[in-house]
């Protein structure tokens, strides 16, 4: 491993991900390996520092996740975190038990500023704690280098051989010195350099690109959504001409997205391409029209995407690789990396390796975070606009139009919502403009939704018998669970009566206001 790494070793804790994010955000590249990782592998990558992350056992459980000791005979730095600070305890000889007192939440941390873990932080400072069980005694030759109240071993560290546990979680925002301490940890104990940043692995992946694909042949997906994007971008610094984007037009976008996606990559854009746009709208209304359960149309709208891809690799015959834009937490959240894994499949390119003809697989961004494709994109130069789009599913629209879904209902959901997010996005620019910062109530995702309701209005002097529109707006961190979110009333008329006036065949509109569970994001 030629770039200076440090290693996470996932117990299957909620935070593992964050954990290496954070690192990452010192400026330092991070993997994440679950704790079944062989110790011969570690060795191999030689790591510059390893983390032990939370989990949900007790380590002195029978059959509770553990490690080899020769992990802290390595020679190189450890930092243990909660569970990983427990299992460093107990298995360097220490003692841990179940707490008499469960800590969390924010707790206020007494900590030893001479330890190279301190530096710089506060003797008393926030911390975020979630434990029932404690380190009662520190193993031998380590020292204690923070407390609590309740917590007698807060922190304790061999700083001879650079062995530090800590109880507290510095990866999540709720410990005001989280990020420092993390740095000291990988800066300073460690000595990483810190040279991990976005421009650099810009002009690196486009490197590596050129290196592996030679003079080959490559063709990507499109979707119009920020990993594929940026993958495009990437892919087309590299090899220009080399690439083939096929983009699927589904009609089931949201209004005018097929035209920015096609201005950005397209002719005359700011890329150097091939790019295929397939109008495959009629095709998919077609394929739709009397279809009403929600996964039967899933499941179309994901098959018709194989065949009209599919029908495009064979027009363009064999191609060297097929690229795709999964990113880290794909990687990690297949199982291939981490512990924690919920097993999610590729939505949106699910299946299509088996109808393409190729040798490889290119996957440009699979060791980035979101936020740093983000980074990556606007390095490229791609549009602000489509490198911070909200998440956008895979089947688009036709999970927003309860029901049967027609030409007509895509018009109507197209237009709402397109109103909805620009008076959402005016009245939160406003606000920021005012205050400085965003609104408390600004959403992470919001959109609008086709109920399959018509019900009785009146407009003029006429009645009429119309559709509802529903408004979505969720504050979410995970998108596991979600709260609607409180847009001021004062917003939400203003949308309604412009989708009255504006929107032909919508007279009602319904805000949303349950959170996740019961409900779920989308509607269908
Ligand atoms: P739910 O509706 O499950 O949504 O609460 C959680 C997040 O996942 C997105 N979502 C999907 N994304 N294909 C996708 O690619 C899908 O079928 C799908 N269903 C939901 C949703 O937009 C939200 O961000």
């Amino acid at each position: 491993m030629a770039r200076e790494t440090v290693i996470v070793i996932d117990f299957g804790g909620q935070y593992n991900q964050l954990v290496a994010r954070r690192v990452r955000e010192c400026n330092v590249y991070c993997e994440i390996y679950s704790y079944k990782t062989d110790i011969e592998k570690i060795k191999e990558m030689n790591p510059k520092g390893i983390i032990l992350t939370g989990g949900p056992n007790s380590c002195y459980e029978e059959g509770a996740p553990t490690y080899t000791k020769e992990l802290f005979e390595l020679g190189i730095p450890v930092l243990g975190l909660c569970y990983g600070a427990q299992l460093m305890m107990h298995i360097l000889g220490g003692k841990v038990e179940k707490a008499p007192v469960r800590e969390y939440g924010k707790i206020e941390v007494h900590v030893d500023q001479t330890s190279p873990l301190f530096t710089e932080i506060n003797e008393t400072t926030i911390c975020w704690m979630s434990h029932n069980d404690y380190i009662s005694q520190a193993a031998p030759n380590f020292q204690i280098i923070a407390h609590t109240a309740d917590c007698p071993v807060a922190a304790a560290a061999n700083a001879d051989k650079n062995l530090y546990a800590i109880q507290f979680h510095p990866e999540v925002l709720h410990t005001l010195q989280g990020k420092e301490i993390l740095s000291n940890f990988v800066r300073g104990i460690c000595g990483c350099a810190g040279d991990w940043k976005m421009d650099t692995f810009v002009e690196t992946a486009i490197q590596e690109i050129r290196e592996k694909v030679g003079d080959g042949k490559v063709l990507l997906a499109l979707s119009g959504g920020v990993d594929s994007s940026v993958a495009a971008g990437l892919l087309s610094r590299a090899i220009g001409k080399q690439l083939t984007c096929v983009f699927v037009d589904h009609g089931l976008l949201r209004k005018n997205e097929g035209g920015e996606v096609e201005q950005v990559f397209g002719p005359g854009g700011q890329f150097d391409l091939n790019f295929i746009r397939v109008n495959a709208q009629e095709r998919y209304y077609s394929k739709l029209a009397g279809v009403t359960e929600p996964e039967q149309k899933r499941k179309i709208i994901g098959e018709e995407f194989i065949r009209v891809f599919e029908e495009e690799a064979k027009k363009i015959g064999a191609v060297d690789f097929l690229a795709q834009g999964t990113i880290y937490p794909d990687v990690v959240e297949s199982g291939l990396g981490g512990e924690s894994a919920v097993i999610k499949s590729h939505h949106n390119v699910g299946g299509l390796p088996d109808f393409v003809d190729f040798k490889e697989i290119s996957e440009p961004l699979r060791d980035l975070f979101k936020d740093e494709v983000r980074t990556a994109g606007l390095e490229l130069g791609i549009p602000e606009a489509l490198v911070f789009r909200q998440p956008f599913p895979g089947p688009g629209l036709g999970i927003r139009i309860i029901g049967e879904v027609n030409a007509e209902k895509v018009r109507i959901v197209q237009d709402a919502d397109f109103i909805y997010r620009e008076e959402v996005d005016k009245a939160a620019a406003e606000y920021q403009k005012a205050n400085g910062a965003e609104p408390a109530w600004k959403p992470n995702q919001y959109f609008a939704a086709l109920t399959n309701m018509r019900s009785v209005g009146v407009m003029g002097d006429e009645r009429t018998y119309d559709y509802a529109v529903a408004l979505r707006a969720v504050k979410t961190i995970d998108f596991m669970t979600a709260e609607s979110a409180e847009i001021p009333f004062e917003v939400l008329q203003t949308v309604m009566s412009r989708i009255i006036n504006e929107v032909r065949g919508v007279n009602r509109v319904f805000y949303d206001l349950t959170s996740k569970p019961p409900g779920t994001i989308e509607f269908e």
